[in-house]
């Protein structure tokens, strides 16, 4: 059985998505939300160089600097290889050419304000860099020091298998969406040989997949992104799992948050929810939460309704 683990990811840090400089109001918030991360518990924390345009990794670094003796202490990832904006429509394009992912990882490490990087994740697959090379780039990485393993995200198990085949030490983690709202992941390995079928898009048996390679999922969104609030809601579907999480959230002496974070780690794979919250409640909350085992016949009740139909 895996130890439950939770990741707080700093997307919300830093401010606006701009170029706009850091501000001393901006850098209070972060210093709140990071020290009440580390109050509960938190010690892995999730970045990525585009988050607010780079100030999320700098807040971070600030407050780094300041706390020097924690480094040690804290488990750091971030990733590389989208780049905002750049294409037409301000849509994004990706980048794992060798030469863009080392220049970012040392701009990260500098944000940062450390010499290695604990995890260095790829964003998005990249289909004009043939994993050869970057296997390459990440062995070139590796023995500078200044990244210590890897991961992916958003890759497809056959992706996966391609870049490990060019790679002597294992891939550790994939970062996907996975929530009680995104249960795709969960509807693959149930709905089989099924005219419903969801559509595989890459993803068949990633779970079962990712256990047998000792691979951890990290789930963001975990959250729902707030989807499972006290609003208006749009289908009745949304309203009834709202009401059982609340009555859970009772049960269990729990939160609405926290019942969406162990209804995760229930799954026997090794789930590490990443959660996105910049509210300080909600993060205490969260990782009070890992002392919440659900039962069966609770967890399938939430599956069941926030699908809103019966499994096969
Ligand atoms: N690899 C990738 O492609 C990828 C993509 C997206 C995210 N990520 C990572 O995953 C992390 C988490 O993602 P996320 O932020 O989407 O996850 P999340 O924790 O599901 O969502 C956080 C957002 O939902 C809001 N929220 C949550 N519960 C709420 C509630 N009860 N009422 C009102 N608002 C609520 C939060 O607002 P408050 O701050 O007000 O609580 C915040 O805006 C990110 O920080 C990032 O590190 C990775």
């Amino acid at each position: 059985m895996n130890e439950k683990k939770l990741i707080y990811g700093c997307m919300g840090l830093g401010g606006s998505w701009d170029s706009s400089p850091l501000t001393l109001n901006i850098q209070k918030q972060a210093d709140k939300v990071i020290e009440t991360a580390i109050n509960a518990g938190i010690t892995h924390f999730d970045h990525a160089d585009i988050y607010t345009f780079g100030k999320a990794e700098k807040v971070f670094g600030n407050y780094l600097k300041r706390n020097p003796s924690l480094r040690e202490t804290l488990f750091i990832q971030s990733k590389t290889g989208i780049v905002l904006q750049a294409g037409p429509m301000q849509s994004s394009i990706y980048n794992l050419s060798k030469n863009y992912v080392l220049d970012h990882v040392d701009q990260i490490l500098k944000r940062l304000s450390i010499d290695y990087l604990d995890t260095l994740l790829l964003h998005r697959p990249d289909p004009l860099t043939s994993m050869e090379d970057l296997a390459q780039t990440l062995q070139e990485l590796k023995a500078s020091g200044k990244v210590n393993t890897f991961g992916v995200s958003n890759m497809s198990v056959a992706q996966i298998q391609h870049l490990q085949s060019f790679l002597d030490e294992p891939l550790n983690c994939n970062q996907i969406e996975l929530s009680l709202d995104h249960s795709f992941l969960l509807d693959l390995e149930v709905w089989v040989n099924r005219e419903e079928s969801p559509k595989e898009a890459g993803l068949n048996n990633l779970l079962t997949f990712s256990s047998l390679n000792k691979m951890s999922i990290q789930a963001y969104s975990p959250l729902a992104q707030g989807k499972y609030r006290k609003s208006d809601f749009k289908e009745e579907k949304d309203k009834l799992t709202f009401h059982l999480l609340e009555e859970l959230a009772e049960k269990y002496n729990s939160s609405v948050s926290g019942i969406l974070l162990a209804w995760l780690w229930k799954i026997p794979a090794d789930i590490q929810p990443i959660i996105g919250t910049t509210n300080l409640k909600r993060i205490e909350e969260s990782a009070i939460a890992l002392n919440v085992n659900l039962s069966r016949e609770d967890w399938y009740a939430l599956w069941i309704l926030a699908k809103g139909r019966k499994l096969p």
